[in-house]
């Protein structure tokens, strides 16, 4: 089938790729020049394991990229939202880049003849599709959804980094349809996959999308408190936690205490739930606590850099990891921010590395020292908090020779080194 992809971050450009890759024919659509030159050169925008293959296999051939909302529209049969669904101030979801594309896409089936489907991707509140997009695509197309236009939701399920493997592997295809029709032409997309179809409304399929990551962020907070109450108690949670996962209801997964949880999707999307629920008079005590322990867990390194060395000012503290995670450059609400916004309150000197964070860190934070790599970021050093899982950090030993204390506070259980001062976040 003939899809067109509204929106050319690490969503749109993988779903572009990934149908490019599974028979379909795709049209790209971005405001953003650069974006569109990179995909139609076969050039990743961003860096997503497996995508720049997949460019290069398709770009100028079955995918091709631009900023023409008419021709995109005129010459595919459905497209697919993929644009970003940011935070509010007030950490309510912001819709205004949805509206823009919503009333673009409108605007072009004005003058297309012949039926069209509008899938939004993009993660977006319940009721967000039926109340929102519905009126805004019949106000800029003059058409009647339900007759000339199918309109359904089709939430990800992909992590940053292996977007790639998720879309290809998916555990469920979930299709929220207005009618029938809508939901069988978006089934046929994914015909090439073994995975079970899940066809429902589009509003239950929004709730889906935010329940799966609130969960999965609900998992982690939860981590994060017993790692808390076991560090008190001398127990070591990640042996807690291998056996609770065996649980076959549980699952050992996202049960690692640490720092916390980062990224553009679980502190936004949960917040936008938070939003949602406050919205329609209802007080989510259980999700606000979650996001109440993820802000609270990455000042508790200050508390135990505190203890060890006493008042921070003009003290050398490394910090290793700015990535909200391992295998990513994204440093968006990465943990690792709060702690540095501390250190500086406190009047500390930050020497900070990460493999591949750091020129995104420097708009955040541009006075702070950067080094080219761990050794470096630890020399001369009064201590050092481990922010990212990255698995380079599993290797440094000798390194840690060059602090004047070796002073190591962990925060992801990555460091394996023995003749320093140890000490884990929560275990
Ligand atoms: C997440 C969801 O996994 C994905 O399904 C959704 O579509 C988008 O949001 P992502 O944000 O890319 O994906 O990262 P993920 O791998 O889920 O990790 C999220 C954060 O949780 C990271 O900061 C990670 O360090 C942290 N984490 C993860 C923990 O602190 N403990 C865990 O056990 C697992």
């Amino acid at each position: 089938m003939k899809v067109s992809v509204i929106g050319l971050g690490y969503v749109g450009s993988v779903t572009a790729a990934c149908f490019a890759e599974i028979g379909h024919e795709v049209v790209c659509v971005d405001i953003d020049e650069n974006k569109i030159k990179n995909i139609n050169e076969g050039i990743s925008p961003l860096y997503e394991e497996g995508l720049r293959d997949l460019l290069l296999k398709y770009a100028g051939k079955k995918l091709i990229a631009t900023n023409d909302y008419e021709f995109a529209i005129k010459v595919t049969d459905v497209s697919f939202i993929c644009v970003g669904t940011p935070s509010a101030k007030n950490g309510s979801i912001d819709l205004s880049i949805v509206r823009a594309a919503v009333k673009s896409i409108g605007a072009a089936l004005k003058t297309k003849e012949g039926y069209h489907v509008v899938v939004v991707k993009s993660t977006v509140v319940p009721e967000t599709t039926e109340k929102f997009v519905l009126p805004i695509l019949e106000e800029a197309s003059g058409k009647i959804v339900g007759k000339d236009i199918g309109v359904a939701v089709n939430p990800e399920f992909l992590r940053e980094g292996k977007a790639v493997h998720d879309f290809m592997h998916p555990d469920k295809i979930v299709i929220g349809a207005i009618d029938r029709k809508s939901g069988d032409l978006v089934s046929e997309l994914y015909r090439t996959f073994e995975c079970e179809v899940t066809l429902i409304d589009p509003t239950t399929a929004e709730m889906i999308k935010y329940v799966n990551n609130s969960l999965l962020a609900t998992k982690i907070s939860f981590a994060n408190e017993i790692g808390n109450i076991c560090k008190k108690l001398g127990i070591d949670t990640y042996k807690v936690m291998e056996a609770v996962g065996k649980d076959f209801r549980i699952s050992p997964k996202f049960l690692n205490s640490g720092v916390g949880f980062g990224g553009s999707c679980f502190p936004k999307d949960v917040k936008a739930l938070i939003g949602k629920a406050k919205e329609i008079g209802y007080s989510p005590i259980l999700l606000e606590s979650v996001i109440e322990v993820n802000e609270k867990q990455p000042l508790l390194m200050i508390e135990i850099l505190q203890r060890k060395i006493g008042d921070l000012r003009n003290k050398k503290i490394a910090v290793l990891g700015l990535a909200f995670k391992d295998g990513t450059d994204d440093i968006r609400e990465s943990r690792a921010i709060p702690v540095i916004a501390e250190l500086l309150r406190l009047g500390a000197n930050i020497s900070a590395y990460d493999p591949t964070g750091s020129e995104k860190m420097k708009r955040v934070f541009p006075t702070i020292g950067y080094s080219r790599n761990a050794e470096d970021s630890l020399e001369g050093a009064d201590a050092c908090l481990v922010m990212t899982e990255w698995d380079e950090f599993t290797q440094l030993e000798s390194e840690f020779e060059k602090m004047k204390k070796k002073i190591v506070i962990d925060g992801r259980r990555i460091i394996k080194a023995k003749n320093i001062d140890y000490e884990g976040l929560c275990w």
